[in-house]
């Protein structure tokens, strides 16, 4: 049995759909199963990993864990490493190219963040693999009220450039880590293969769906607003805009990590365009 943590999540749920597409038994743990959507294959159970005893309950006979950690805080994850150790064999973390492994202390926040999430499954005595991919191909999905309302995103740095990465790439080698062996103690730094720019991406959703998509330049104080707007924690958002800022100049790096594994290409941004283009129309 293997435990998809955040498994209607973007990454979570294709966890899952791979791993009930290959057949294996899968147990799915979502607060909300009833609204969840995930495949009858898979066995959901209602809950969020930060309470103990849910996961506790969770994890009988299960062997692998997928762990994912969607919150602003990484203080439980030392509880919630030790809880699944006392279970399972394996966990797979989805962690973040913003760590480093070659400073002594992280410099940036987002990196500070995750290293905090390895440092225990590291400890931990499971047989771990981090992934650790750069930005997602989902992260456009906060331009979708915008397209939808009249075909326009709002956004700071038009021009910052990177290789976004579908998530179905990231669960495809997820679920290799989680059922085979040879991915022990193995940091995968996953990205796309293309590298587009913002305003690229944002054209390239407009081909997908049909309809031509506008970008508009704003500020960076605007930028900043709209993403406080989106919940995402004020630590995390100066330095993501810093980010962006230097990939105009700089284009974020790409990892022919995915295609070492898959063997084949990561998907195109044009792919995860199309396989979201409900997420971009009017309902
Ligand atoms: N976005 C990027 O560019 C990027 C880049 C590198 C790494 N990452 C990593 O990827 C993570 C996000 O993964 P994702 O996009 O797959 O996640 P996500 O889509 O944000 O969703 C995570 C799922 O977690 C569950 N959840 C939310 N709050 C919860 C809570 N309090 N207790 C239990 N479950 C809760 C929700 O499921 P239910 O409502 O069904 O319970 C939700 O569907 C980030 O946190 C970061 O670590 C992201």
């Amino acid at each position: 049995m293997i435990l998809v943590t955040a498994a209607t999540g973007n990454v979570g749920r294709q966890v899952v759909n791979g791993l009930v597409a290959e057949g294996r038994d899968v147990r799915a743990l979502t607060r909300s199963p009833e609204t969840a959507g995930l495949p009858d294959g898979a066995d959901v159970v209602r809950g969020g990993h930060l309470d103990l005893a849910v996961l506790e309950r969770s994890l009988d006979g299960v062997e692998a864990v997928f762990l994912a950690w969607p919150f602003a805080s990484a203080e439980a994850a030392p509880a919630v490493v030790e809880t699944i150790a006392k279970h399972a064999r394996r966990v797979v973390l989805l962690s973040s190219i913003a760590v480093r492994d070659d400073v002594p202390e992280q410099a940036d926040p987002i990196g500070a963040f995750h290293a905090a999430l390895e440092e225990p499954v590291e400890r931990s005595g499971l047989e771990w693999c981090f992934l650790r991919p750069g930005g997602f191909a989902a992260n456009t999905l906060a331009w979708a009220p915008g397209i939808r309302a009249g075909g326009t995103v709002r956004d700071a740095f038009g021009g910052a450039a990177q290789p976004l990465i579908h998530e179905r790439d990231i669960a495809d080698v997820a679920v290799r880590a989680l059922t085979e062996d040879g991915h022990a103690g193995r940091k995968y730094v996953l990205t796309g293969a293309e590298v587009l720019t913002q305003a690229e991406y944002a054209r390239t959703i407009g081909d997908a769906i049909g309809r031509p998509v506008r970008w508009t330049e704003i500020s960076r104080e605007e930028a900043r607003e709209r993403r406080a707007a989106q919940g995402i924690p004020p630590s995390f958002i100066d330095f993501m805009l810093d980010g962006y800022a230097a990939m105009v100049t700089e284009p974020g790096p790409v990892t022919t990590t995915f295609q070492d594994i898959m063997g084949v290409p990561p998907r195109t941004f044009h792919t995860w365009a199309a396989d979201h283009a409900n997420d971009f129309l009017k309902t």
